[in-house]
């Protein structure tokens, strides 16, 4: 019997998607008003999801207070009020789509919880856009 737990956080950030390899053209036609060279920001949501049997001793699949720490620590004092392409090094050569994110936060928190546990989230970037990743 697994049970899944989920945790929400949210963080502010700002970013621009754009491909160096292309013309400034070819970026204003594929990332539209996102291409802008001066940023613009998103108020993200995350949900952290974490999927696992129920441990005897506690009734936990994880401890939230464990996970609430960790998603502060790891993701929003990493990523809250930043600046994603010019601040987070991940970002340096990586185009911060919500995609892109999704999976860096993803790789962040995979290596702090048991591997036992199977971890998936989902960003959202605006209400009604949202990715989701779980490692495959
Ligand atoms: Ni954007």
């Amino acid at each position: 019997m697994k049970v899944t737990v989920n945790r929400k956080a949210h963080f502010n950030a700002a970013h621009r998607l754009y491909n160096a390899d292309w013309t400034d053209a070819r970026n204003a036609v594929v990332f539209g008003k996102c291409a802008n060279p001066n940023f613009h920001g998103h108020n993200y949501e995350l949900i952290v999801s974490v999927k696992g049997e129920i441990h005897p001793e506690t009734g936990f699949v994880m401890d939230m207070k464990i996970l609430k720490k960790l998603i502060e620590i790891e993701i929003e004092e990493y990523l809250d009020h930043k600046n994603l392409n010019e601040e987070v090094p991940e970002f340096k050569t990586l185009n911060p789509t919500a995609e892109n994110i999704a999976v860096v936060i993803w790789n962040k928190l995979r290596s702090k919880i048991d591997e036992n546990l199977h971890l998936s989230i989902t960003l959202y970037e605006t209400p009604r856009n949202f990715v989701s990743y779980s490692g495959e």
